[in-house]
């Protein structure tokens, strides 16, 4: 007999019906967001037909180079949650300032949204997977008046859900709101995602370690131990360059991923409010840990600026812990 398919908008509802105070407001916005990443997905998988490839030649926000495909899903998302009118604002890494968003028929929005819509783009010219982070926040102030800062720099224990789309061999969308983490794949015969996975578990430990080890000599005594200690238990090194794609694998197979402070980057490459926080509630809710090598919870975080850069080490919980007794044990050394 045949299993019966749960598509993402079956699971939200069905999700939704758990809450008694839920007033939909939530459910619309994630399917919002199943729809913008089913129309990325399909400009991905033809990005090498069409001319929507390579550098446009302008700077992001945050100093990297913006590519066509990074713009388009960029606009695609906004627009998507433009229409339903649940999200007063968006926080993008393509983007400066705050997005604030118009209301539709006068409905009050309670949600920010905060996103890195195209994570890894560097990756898109060579066909390598990439992937959409996001994480929503409900607002904290009223939701008649303006917009607020203060609305969009929550730590990530205030995150209400969060979730992260990967563009790979098969476009999948994993996503919590606190409870459980759950696995969706695009079909594409139907066009729909469907549950693939369920109450997702990373394992306590792992064989996997992903880092830029080309950086090797540029990271703290207390770093190069630890990779050193990984590399002497033969654990395998994968790094794909996409912070998506890289923790994926490592939520489903046990592992650790980091990106630690360097010379160039002294507080870490990766922004805190919309690629740490939001991978930190998946992979937490998972069972998993997420610090940063100064050995904070990235989800404790204060957040001051909205394009806020955080080290990070996360994955299975042993790894994280075995990690932080080399911190300890290092830069005792070094003080
Ligand atoms: P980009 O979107 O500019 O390609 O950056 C990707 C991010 C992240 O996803 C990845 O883990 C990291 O940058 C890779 O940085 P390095 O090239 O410095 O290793």
């Amino acid at each position: 007999m045949n299993k019966k398919i749960v598509t993402l908008d079956e699971f939200i509802i069905k999700s939704q019906k758990g809450h008694d105070d839920a007033t939909g407001s939530l459910s619309r916005l994630l399917r919002d967001i199943g729809i913008a990443s089913k129309i990325i997905n399909r400009e991905v998988n033809k990005a090498g037909l069409v001319n929507i490839l390579g550098v446009e030649g302008s700077e992001n926000s945050t100093g990297d180079m913006v590519q066509k495909l990074d713009i388009f899903a960029n606009e695609k998302i906004i627009e998507c949650l433009s229409m339903s009118g649940e999200c007063a604002a968006i926080v993008s890494e393509e983007n400066e300032d705050i997005i604030k968003l118009p209301s539709v028929n006068g409905k009050k929005a309670q949600y920010v949204l905060v996103m890195d819509p195209l994570d890894g783009s560097s990756n898109i010219d060579v066909n390598v997977s990439v992937g959409t982070i996001f994480g929503i926040y409900k607002r904290k102030s009223d939701a008649s008046g303006e917009i607020e800062l203060e609305d969009c720099i929550q730590t990530g224990l205030d995150l209400v859900a969060s979730g992260y789309v990967l563009y790979g061999t098969s476009t999948i969308l994993v996503y919590t709101t606190g409870s459980g983490v759950n696995g969706f794949t695009l079909d594409p015969s139907i066009g729909e995602f469907c549950l693939s996975h369920s109450d997702m578990k990373i394992p306590a430990a792992g064989n996997y370690y992903s880092v830029n080890q080309g950086y090797y000599l540029k990271f703290d005594l207390e770093m190069r131990r630890y990779i050193d200690h990984c590399s002497d238990l033969n654990l395998r090194l994968r790094y794909i360059g996409s912070m998506v794609s890289d923790i994926h694998r490592i939520l489903f197979q046990g592992g650790i991923f980091l990106y630690p402070n360097t010379r160039k980057y002294p507080h870490g490459k990766l922004r805190l409010l919309y690629e740490c926080n939001p991978m930190a509630m998946i992979v937490e809710q998972a069972g998993g840990k997420a610090i940063t090598c100064g050995l904070e919870r990235i989800l404790a975080i204060p957040v001051t600026n909205i394009h806020q850069k955080a080290t990070i080490a996360i994955g299975s919980p042993d790894m994280v812990d075995e990690m932080q007794k080399f911190v300890e044990r290092y830069s005792a050394v070094n003080a």
